[in-house]
């Protein structure tokens, strides 16, 4: 079958470079790509934000499948726009519909659909801007550290934590003033929980699922954790606190729970959920939903990943997941994600990237690159993750940053602490 998928980062390079390798996959485009998914993907120069440009795209080149990468198109409501369009309503997307994606695009509904299923998470109260004083005072009754969400989408910048109540106070008043824009016009302040994460993933067909392998992401761009928040500095799979006991848990108290939720209220969802998870004592809570799959989790997730990655899809299209079964790689799978020097802060583009071609034994999935005067160039602050198998975690770390060592591009930075708080 004809495939498109969306987006541009080292996600939808790992998408696309598994999705490469299916036996049921003839052509595959990617809109817009970077310099990575053009080497194993026809890239398209079409934004995945632009509805009507993708479904032109669709019926031209007879694609069977859209695959939805990013979280923006599927809160903008791709899937709904496929459906009700007369011409486009037998593509298959992969992604929930726009009310389905709410998990991700709005804190508030995410959280009430928690409470209405009794799913583990941080307990909490939603403010508009007409309630900024009951907002004051409901944080007046906590204790710190004290946890402010934007409730909309807000580029992974939403989320503010902090340890001073004076400060709390003056950033929901700037956050309810505007500060995300629209997307805290609500501002969900929760109870602050203390533990390790990690992020589970689910393909559902919207009433069976099948798990894919968990992964830990590192968000901070200093090691030991410290510094700015940044979109993910390298991950890890499998996750060792991630054990068959508390897996148990996951899938009975949150995953279970989840999709008979989401099929019980009539929910149209075919596609990832991503579950944001922290474990406080030895219990699972939620922390978040995706309605996508994590970057940079998806760069070491696909390298475990056995399975047939559009088989799985099309099981979840046609509603057949629940005869599925995942394999996985019994090895270790590491992400060290390179990034522009300055990143998260000011950081330049468009610097030389050399010496891929030097690399062995780890495949490079590109994010920010692309491809000028015949030399692959930078083009944001998370340029390229270098994934690698080994049979410890340790093993696949070494591999890595052997092999980022030969690469270079002026301003070149990476962890080099990938994994250090897991055994
Ligand atoms: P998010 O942008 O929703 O992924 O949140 C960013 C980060 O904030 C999460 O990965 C957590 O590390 C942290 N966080 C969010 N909610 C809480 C909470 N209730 N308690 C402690 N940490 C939190
Ligand atoms: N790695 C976290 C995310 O993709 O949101």
């Amino acid at each position: 079958m004809n495939i498109l998928l969306l987006g541009s980062g080292g996600r939808e390079h790992a998408l696309a470079w598994k999705i490469a390798q299916s036996k049921r996959t003839d052509k595959l485009f990617v809109a817009p790509g970077n310099a990575g998914t053009a080497s194993v993907a026809q890239n398209v120069a079409i934004s995945a934000e632009d509805f009507d440009a993708i479904g032109d795209f669709v019926l031209k080149n007879a694609i069977d499948m859209v695959v939805v990468g990013p979280e923006a198109p599927l809160v903008a409501g791709i899937a709904d726009y496929f459906k009700q369009n007369a011409k486009l309503q037998k593509v298959a997307v992969i992604g929930p519909s726009k009310y389905g994606a709410q998990l991700e695009g709005s804190k508030e509904f995410a959280k009430q659909f928690m409470l209405r299923h009794q799913i583990p998470t941080a307990a909490y109260k939603a403010f508009n801007r007409e309630q900024v004083e009951d907002g004051i005072a409901f944080l007046r009754t906590l204790k710190a550290p004290y946890v402010l969400k934007a409730d909309g989408l807000a580029a992974g910048k939403g989320v503010l934590i902090l340890d001073n109540l004076a400060e709390a106070e003056r950033e929901l008043r700037e956050m309810l003033g505007g500060m995300f824009g629209d997307a805290s016009s609500t501002v969900v302040i929760e109870e602050f929980l203390s533990g390790i994460e990690c992020s589970v993933f689910a393909l559902t067909d919207g009433k069976d699922y099948v798990l894919l392998p968990e992964a830990k992401d590192y968000k901070r761009i200093g090691e030991g954790d410290k510094g700015l928040n940044t979109g993910g500095m390298g991950s890890i799979s499998p996750v060792s606190f991630a054990d068959e006991t508390f897996m148990k848990k996951v899938e009975e108290r949150i995953v279970r729970p989840t999709i008979a939720g989401l099929h019980a209220e009539k929910i149209d969802y075919k596609g990832f959920v991503f579950f944001g998870l922290i474990k406080v004592g030895n219990d699972p809570y939620v922390i978040e939903y995706n309605a996508r799959m994590g970057d940079p989790e998806t760069e070491s997730v696909m390298l475990r990943l056995e399975n047939d990655l559009v088989e799985l899809f099309e099981a979840t299209v046609g509603g057949t997941l629940s005869q599925q079964v995942i394999r996985k790689d019994p090895r270790y799978a590491v992400s060290v994600m390179l990034v522009s020097g300055g990143y998260p802060e000011h950081y330049e583009k468009g610097k030389v990237i050399r010496g891929l071609d030097q690399v062995q034994g780890s495949v490079v999935f590109h994010a920010g690159t692309a491809l000028k005067d015949g030399q692959v160039v930078t083009s944001g602050g998370r340029v390229m993750t270098v994934s690698s198998y080994g049979a410890t975690k340790d093993e696949a770390l070494r591999q890595s940053f052997e092999n980022a060592k030969k690469i270079s591009y002026e301003g070149m930075y990476f962890r080099r602490d990938i994994g250090f708080d897991l055994k």
